[in-house]
């Protein structure tokens, strides 16, 4: 029984191969946290860990206990009030204007399996043997309120997944202000916390900072999940490694406004929390609702930060993101944007299609400026119909020509915005979230939809469904190019504005429902100005995601590699674009381009008429590369080798699930004269295997490769080196395939 409950100490012990998590209810009632870490044996008392030492100045509960002091334990799911003084995981304003709550253990069920958490998304099973699941209820009897604490161990993989449900249970309504996913107090602070920030174009650089006593914290309040920082943060030692040492990650599955915050306390006990961002979100509780909080994932390991990620990429690839395209090879495609923008017509598509096609390429996608009368970016934004100047015979005409190359067709959309300039925006101004009386502020100049409304969501998704069900489309991507300001829902009464930019979300997930359940094999691909919204609450309705704005490979090294932390290669749109590349003017070869767009789903994003004869019998042999290669990229186990942000080398590998072939991605930035001899020591090898290693034409064992390493140093020769500019200068690249011999 992987979930285990000791009744007469009111113990749980989460339980499998990998990891222990102990909880046991206090002498007042609460919840307290013992143990979460490696596995551990299961005792039947482990309340030698709650912390009994009796401290000058702490405020206790029982006249006659002075060892016993909220502010001291380690809790599941603290409120504040009743003598902890760090921060709560919930915070509800009640009838009489009291905040103080004690909820209070009443009971538990352990069931087989993991309950769907629909309109949220969330991890699932496909058997009920995969996970377990119990549900802690606890109860306010004054504020009349039920609270189910919920949490899913996964049999498999070192992974838990909690979320909490309030319910209220009076006449009255209640206000919850504050409702966190989780709360987990950690008895030490001996930790680094690893984020994932940028800003556009340089999204998820992977930062470090030892914690400090107070709060750390990141989080958006854009409205989306954001360039800036991502809904995931890592604790590891300060010696662990990407093979080495003790980590825990936690992911939130939420693509809105989320915080996710470390207060270490002056005793070093450190309190990590995450969920929907409190600022701007107020939920009025009525009698006999419940409010059910974001899932999030909690996933441990003890050998370091790639087995973390490895875990994170199984996870979500297998029971986080769904449907036909989940555990299929993903088209390579061409898309348009950076090659036309807005300046296309039918003929110009066609082309473009025509010559996608002789290079082998599978999907067409037409990016922005296809409806209304969008020839920038300062229109049409609603108006889902094909602008008929550049396309005479519209999106169907257009999507016939393109699939009957060959060619699948994949079509842009903006769902959530809308343009001043629009038919839409003309028919119902009261669509767009705005304050009354205040300015409402552009973002590329445009302005955001009501999705907290089911009538706008509805209106949207009747144009989407009317053109995805006329036209032979493929593929959508699902762009959003702005982050909230002045929200205000003018259908909305004044009392629930708070729950407006939560509803926000769920009606974007609403959409999403209905679309992939109307058309099942359209691949969706999410995008928000580049990566905004790379989350796992996309991941669960589109299995890939347009990474970054910035396509520059040089830049793409950092991004994808710190996306690998959490997210698998299979959801990471990496396209090669021209050069002088649009974001920075730098120039790189072709190799280069793809040798790191292939560690991703490939596609170009050019315009592929414009190409010499040369670069089109190159591109012909990547994609040919990439066809005969992808399932080994998109589905094998991946591995961080050399990191970016430490090294002037980066190197990444996967390898095949029964060890037989991998492949090495090895990019040197900048060149250096007379450079040290270097090998690269590879990982998740058989080490009895033998392997021929194509590029230094040697046949080597699994142990050489891993113990000694992969010879990396310039092995050309110097003829070869002087006249192959892929191999001498800076942004120099090398992929290494190795096949088992025999
Ligand atoms: C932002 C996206 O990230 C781009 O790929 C492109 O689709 C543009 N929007 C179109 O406006």
């Amino acid at each position: 029984m992987p979930i285990i409950y000791h009744e007469t100490t009111k113990t749980f012990h989460l339980q499998n191969a990998h990891l222990s998590y102990v909880m046991q209810v206090l002498k007042n009632g609460q919840l307290g946290q013992l143990y979460f870490g490696k596995r551990v044996h299961d005792r039947v008392d482990f309340s030698y860990l709650v912390e009994t030492s009796p401290r000058a100045m702490a405020v206790c509960p029982f006249e006659d206990d002075m060892s016993f002091s909220m502010d001291h334990l380690k809790q599941e799911f603290p409120v504040y009030g009743n003598g902890d003084m760090r921060h709560p995981a919930l915070d509800v304003l009640q009838p009489n204007g009291s905040r103080y709550s004690q909820f209070v253990y009443v009971g538990h069920r352990i069931e087989k399996g993991k309950p769907s958490m629909h309109p949220l998304p969330h991890v699932y099973v496909e058997n009920e043997d995969e996970m377990t699941t119990l549900t802690i209820e606890l109860e306010d009897t004054v504020m009349q309120a039920r609270l189910e604490l919920v949490y899913s161990l996964d049999e498999q993989r070192p992974a838990i997944m909690r979320s909490a449900r309030l319910t209220n249970e009076g006449e009255k309504p209640l206000q919850i202000d504050r409702m966190m996913s989780f709360a987990l107090d950690l008895p030490d602070a001996n930790y680094t916390m690893l984020e994932l920030t940028g800003a556009w174009s340089r999204e998820r650089h992977l930062k470090e900072r030892s914690l400090q006593h107070g709060i750390q914290a990141i989080g958006s309040l854009r409205g989306h999940s954001s360039h800036n920082f991502n809904p995931f943060i890592a604790l590891k030692r300060p010696k662990t490694t990407e093979y080495l040492g003790e980590a825990y990650g936690f992911s939130l599955i939420y693509s809105g406004n989320f915080l996710a915050q470390i207060e270490v306390d002056t005793y070093d006990t450190s309190r990590v929390m995450m969920g929907i961002h409190p600022q701007n979100f107020s939920w009025e509780l009525a009698s006999q609702e419940t409010f059910q909080t974001p899932e999030a994932v909690f996933v441990y390991a003890d050998q370091g930060l790639n087995a973390l990620s490895q875990t994170f990429h199984d996870l979500y690839r297998h029971r986080l993101a769904r449907g036909y395209w989940r555990d299929r090879p993903r088209p390579l495609l061409v898309n348009n944007w950076e090659g036309t923008y807005f300046d296309f017509n039918e003929a110009r598509i066609l082309e473009m299609a025509k010559t996608a096609k002789e290079l082998g390429l599978e999907l067409f996608v037409l990016d922005d400026g296809w409806f209304g009368h969008r020839n920038d970016d300062t229109t049409s934004l609603g108006d889902w119909y094909p602008n008929l100047q550049k396309l005479p015979e519209g999106i169907t005409g257009l999507a016939n020509k393109v699939t009957e190359l060959g060619l699948g067709f994949g079509l842009w959309f903006e769902p959530e915005m809308i343009s001043i300039d629009s038919d839409l925006y003309r028919a119902h101004p009261e669509w767009m979230l705005s304050t009354p009386h205040r300015h409402p502020s552009h973002g590329r100049h445009q302005y955001i939809l009501d999705f907290s409304n089911p009538e706008v969501v509805k209106a949207i998704g009747d144009m989407m469904v009317k053109i995805l069900s006329e036209a032979p489309i493929s593929y959508v991507k699902w762009d959003m190019n702005r982050a909230m300001s002045e929200v205000y829902s003018l259908t909305t009464p004044s009392h629930e504005q708070g729950k407006v930019m939560h509803r926000y979300i769920l009606g974007v997930y609403d959409l999403y429902d209905r679309l992939t359940t109307a058309f099942p094999k359209i691949l969706f691909e999410s995008c928000a100005s580049g990566g905004a919204r790379f989350d796992p609450g996309m991941l669960y309705y589109a299995p890939q995601a347009w990474t970054s704005d910035d396509t520059d490979a040089v830049e793409r090294l950092k991004i994808q590699y710190g996306t690998s932390l959490v997210y698998p290669i299979s959801s990471m749109g990496s396209h090669v674009s021209a050069v002088p590349n649009h974001q920075l003017s730098r120039i790189t070869s072709l190799p280069f381009r793809a040798n790191v767009a292939y560690f991703g789903t490939f596609g170009y994003e050019l315009d592929v008429t414009k190409l010499s004869d040369e670069e089109k019998t190159i591109i012909k042999e990547q994609i040919q590369w990439m066809k005969d290669h992808r399932a080994l990229i998109q589905f094998g186990t991946f591995y961080r080798l050399s990191s970016p942000f430490e090294s002037n080398v980066t190197c990444w590998m996967v390898v095949s699930e029964d060890k037989r072939e991998a492949l090495v991605g090895w990019y040197r930035v900048l060149n250096k004269v007379n450079a040290a001899y270097e090998r690269i020591r590879l990982a998740g090898l058989d080490e009895d295997m033998l392997y021929h290693v194509s590029g230094l034409e040697l046949d080597l064992y699994g142990d050489e490769l891993m113990h000694i390493g992969l010879l990396t140093s310039d092995h050309t020769s110097g003829e070869r080196k002087a006249t192959d500019p892929t191999q001498n200068g800076d942004f120099v690249s090398r992929i290494y395939h190795l096949k088992a011999c025999g």
